[in-house]
């Protein structure tokens, strides 16, 4: 079975594309809605509350975790991997493994612009944690990396306030810099943020 985990209801769209291209595998989604959002919280909290999915799902009977969540995958995956997944394979159970959605977004960006100019938008945390540069960089060391933080875009999404003149508005403002810059190919780096594509793509 594979566990697919988000902050809260926005990975759905994530959980959607997995399925259509696995259909023959079970699924359990687990949203953590109760403590959403995390796009505005610390490394370690989204770290511990990442972790607690990972058990969560693991005693469920997952083989496979998968962060339909770039905050979570931005900030609490490394450290998932790299010592707490270690330590559950040293007790035996090998199998069991945590991929987030960062690195399959960043590989295929990093082939799509021509000028080597990408934009990366996301929540505070996900923007501050630089993951996407770290990531992009270690593909194409040429490329040149804008990235924008957009901390009200989620509530508004959240409220099913996204196409208000309000929202509109804040999403154009986020995008001035983006613009202005010159990138080619811009990565929605949040899960929320396809609820807005069509407004995304007529700004830009
Ligand atoms: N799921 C989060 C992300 O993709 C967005 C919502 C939140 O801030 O929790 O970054």
């Amino acid at each position: 079975m594979i566990g697919i985990f988000d902050s809260g209801y926005g990975g759905l769209t994530i959980f959607k594309e997995i399925e259509k291209l696995l259909p023959e595998y079970d699924y359990m989604y687990l949203g953590d809605s109760a403590r959403a959002p995390y796009g505005g919280l610390t490394k370690n909290t989204v770290t511990r509350f990442s972790k607690e999915a990972v058990d969560f799902l693991f005693k469920k009977g997952c083989s496979l975790i998968i962060f339909a969540c770039y905050s979570a995958s931005a900030l609490a995956l490394r450290e998932i991997q790299q010592e707490y997944l270690s330590t559950i394979r040293k007790h035996g159970n090998k199998t069991r493994n945590v991929l987030g959605v960062i690195r399959p977004v960043v590989e295929y960006a990093a082939t799509r612009s021509k000028k080597h100019k990408i934009g990366v938008v996301g929540t505070q945390a996900t923007i501050a944690s630089g993951a996407f540069e770290i990531e992009l960089k270690q593909r194409n060391p040429k490329l040149r990396i804008i990235t924008q933080a957009c901390p009200l875009l989620v509530p508004f999404i959240e409220e099913h306030s996204h196409t208000t003149p309000e929202a509109r508005a804040m999403l154009k403002k986020y995008l001035a810099p983006l613009k202005r810059s010159g990138i080619d190919t811009l990565v929605l780096g949040c899960t929320h943020y396809p609820h807005m594509l069509a407004d995304f793509k007529r700004e830009m």
